[in-house]
């Protein structure tokens, strides 16, 4: 192999190992329990990670159920209210429901995605009823 046969070929292993998702910027809202049953999963208790690091898909991502256990990297930009977002931190939440039709309805409607009490207060404080993020698939 040439230098640059390698060259190449390193950089499409690269690319490979490490697939580029790009962030995209949204809104999430939160929802409370009741969480059950949902679009996705039904009763099913063990759709829910242990962490509980979960949310419900909005219309824009929801992609017709094909969304339905999708792993999504999500951080908090900004806020309504300064100094509402942990900027530090980053979540990874499973999607396991549709937001416009989950058990307890979100506490607004036509946000990106809808994040658990937990997933919220992971990268917020004072438990906004909306923030917004950047969030990527894993
Ligand atoms: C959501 O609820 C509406 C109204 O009941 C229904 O027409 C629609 O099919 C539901 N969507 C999903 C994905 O369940």
């Amino acid at each position: 192999m040439s230098i640059s046969n390698q060259l190449k070929f390193f950089i499409l292993l690269f690319f490979h190992l490490f697939p580029i998702h790009r962030a995209e910027v949204g809104t999430a809202a939160t929802y409370n329990p009741p969480y059950t049953p949902t679009k996705c999963f039904g009763t099913d208790p063990s759709q829910f990670p242990s962490n509980n690091l979960f949310a419900a898909a909005g219309d824009g991502i929801w992609d017709n159920g094909a969304s339905c256990g999708r792993q999504y990297l999500v951080r908090c930009i900004s806020a309504a209210r300064a100094n509402t977002c942990k900027l530090d931190q980053t979540i990874q939440v499973r999607i396991v429901d549709y937001a416009p039709n989950s058990t307890s309805k979100p506490s607004i409607s036509g946000t990106t995605m809808v994040l658990s009490v937990t997933a919220l207060n992971t990268i917020a404080v004072s438990s906004p009823s909306s923030i917004n993020i950047e969030f990527q698939q894993v």
